[in-house]
C-alpha cells in the first residue's frame, strides 16, 4: 500500500490531500479563494499566485496532522505541473519539489486535467479503461475516451468558451457573482427554459466540438432587451447548453465503440440538470452512467493524489527540473479546432 500526498493550486483553490493507493482518502483540505476574487467576478491570476503561496505551506501541514502521519510516511508527491495560471501553478510544484527532495521522496508531476479524467476511477474502483469522458469545467470543455493512464484521445473541444466560462459569464450578465454555475442552476429551477428563444451553437454539426461563445452573446442581448426575467434567462440557459452538450455526445459517441462506461468529470458536473440529462443519454446508448461525488469533482487534491498513485504503481516519477506549464493537453496529437483559442 502507497501513501500519496497530493498537491493542487492550478486556479483558485489550494488544496492538499492524502490518498493511499487503496483509494482510501486519508485526510483532504481546500482553501478556497472565492471571496478574493468575487470583487472581480473571475479569477485574478495574480491574486491566486500570492493566495496559493500564503496558504499552501500551513495547509501541507494541517493536511499532515489530520491523518496523524508525518512526512516520512508518504511514498510520493504528487503536485499539479500544469495546466492552469502559471503564477499558482508554480507555488504548488516549487512546494512539492522542495518537499520530495528535503524528504528523499519521488516527485510525479500532474496533468490537471489528467486527475479530473482518473478521479471517477479513485471513487468507483469497478471502472475499467476504456471510458467515455465528458470533462467540463471553468477552463476545459472536451470529450475524450481514457484509454488508460496517460492514454487520451481527444474527440471534442471547445472552439471558444468552455462551458463553466459559459455559466460564469452568464452568471455575471445576471449580476449572480462568482463562481457563477451554482448561482445559475438554482436560479434555472425557478424558470421557464422555453420563455426565452436562445440558439444552439454547432448543433447538428458533423464534428462533435462546442461552441458557447455565440449562446453566451444571445444572453447578454435577451438580459439588455429586458423583457425576460432572469429566472427564465438562467433556465433558458442553462437547458440550450444541456441541448449542446447531449447532441455533441451522441455524435462523439459514435467514434467511440468499445467503452465500458459514460463518465462525466470537471466542476460543472455539480449540476445536477446536466447529470440527469447525461445520465440519460447514457441510458439510452446502453452505457453505465458514472459521476464522482461532487467533491471530487471541483478542484480537489484527492484527485491529483490519486493520479499520483496511478502512476506510482506504474513506477512512474519525475525529475526535480520538471517545468510548470501553462499549457499541457491529454491528447498531444489532438488537432488544432477552427477558431480555437488559448484552451489546450
Ligand atoms: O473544475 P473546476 O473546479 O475548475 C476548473 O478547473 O475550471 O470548475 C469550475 C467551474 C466554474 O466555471 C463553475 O462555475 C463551474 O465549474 N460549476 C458549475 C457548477 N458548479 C461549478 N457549473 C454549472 N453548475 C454548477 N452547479
Ligand atoms: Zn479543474
Amino acid at each position: 500500500m502507497a501513501l500519496i500526498l497530493g498537491i493542487e493550486s492550478s486556479c483558485d483553490e489550494t488544496a492538499v490531500a492524502l490518498v493511499a493507493s487503496d483509494r482510501r482518502v486519508l485526510a483532504q483540505r481546500i482553501a478556497s479563494q472565492d471571496e478574493a476574487h468575487r470583487p472581480y467576478g473571475g479569477v485574478v491570476p495574480e491574486i491566486a499566485a500570492r493566495a496559493h503561496a500564503e496558504r499552501l505551506a500551513p495547509l501541507i501541514g494541517d493536511t499532515l496532522a489530520d491523518a496523524g502521519c508525518g512526512l516520512d510516511a508518504v511514498d510520493a508527491i504528487a503536485a499539479t505541473a500544469g495546466p492552469g495560471l502559471i503564477g499558482g501553478v508554480m507555488v504548488g510544484l516549487v512546494t512539492g519539489k522542495a518537499m520530495a527532495m528535503a524528504a528523499g521522496k519521488p516527485l510525479i508531476a500532474i496533468n490537471h486535467l489528467e486527475g479530473h479524467a482518473l478521479s471517477p476511477r479513485l471513487s468507483d474502483p469497478a471502472l475499467e479503461f476504456p471510458y467515455g469522458l465528458v470533462l467540463v469545467s471553468g477552463g476545459h470543455c472536451q470529450i475524450l475516451r481514457v484509454d488508460g493512464v496517460g492514454r487520451f484521445r481527444r474527440l471534442a473541444t471547445t472552439i471558444d468558451d468552455a462551458l463553466g466560462e459559459a455559466f460564469d459569464k452568464t452568471a455575471k450578465i445576471l449580476g449572480l457573482g462568482y463562481p457563477g454555475g451554482p448561482a445559475v442552476e438554482r436560479l434555472a429551477r425557478e424558470g421557464d427554459a422555453s420563455a426565452v428563444p436562445l440558439p444552439r451553437p454547432l448543433l447538428g454539426s458533423k464534428e462533435p466540438h462546442f461552441s458557447f461563445a455565440g449562446l453566451k452573446s444571445a444572453v447578454l442581448r435577451a438580459k439588455e432587451s429586458g423583457e425576460y426575467c432572469n429566472a427564465d434567462i438562467a433556465a433558458a440557459f442553462q437547458q440550450a447548453a444541456i441541448d449542446c452538450l447531449v447532441d455533441r455526445l451522441e455524435r462523439a459517441l459514435d467514434a467511440m465503440s468499445g467503452i465500458t462506461a459514460l463518465v462525466v468529470a470537471g466542476g460543472v458536473a455539480a449540476n445536477q440538470a446536466i447529470r440527469g440529462a447525461l445520465e440519460t443519454l447514457a441510458a439510452r446508448n446502453g452505457l453505465p452512467f458514472i459521476a464522482p461525488p461532487l467533491a471530487l469533482c471541483t478542484d480537489n487534491a484527492a484527485m491529483i493524489a490519486w493520479a499520483g498513485a496511478e502512476r506510482y504503481a506504474m513506477g512512474q516519477s519525475d525529475p526535480l527540473d520538471f517545468a510548470a506549464r501553462p499549457r499541457w493537453p491529454l491528447d498531444p496529437d489532438a488537432q488544432p479546432v477552427r477558431g480555437a483559442g488559448v484552451k489546450a
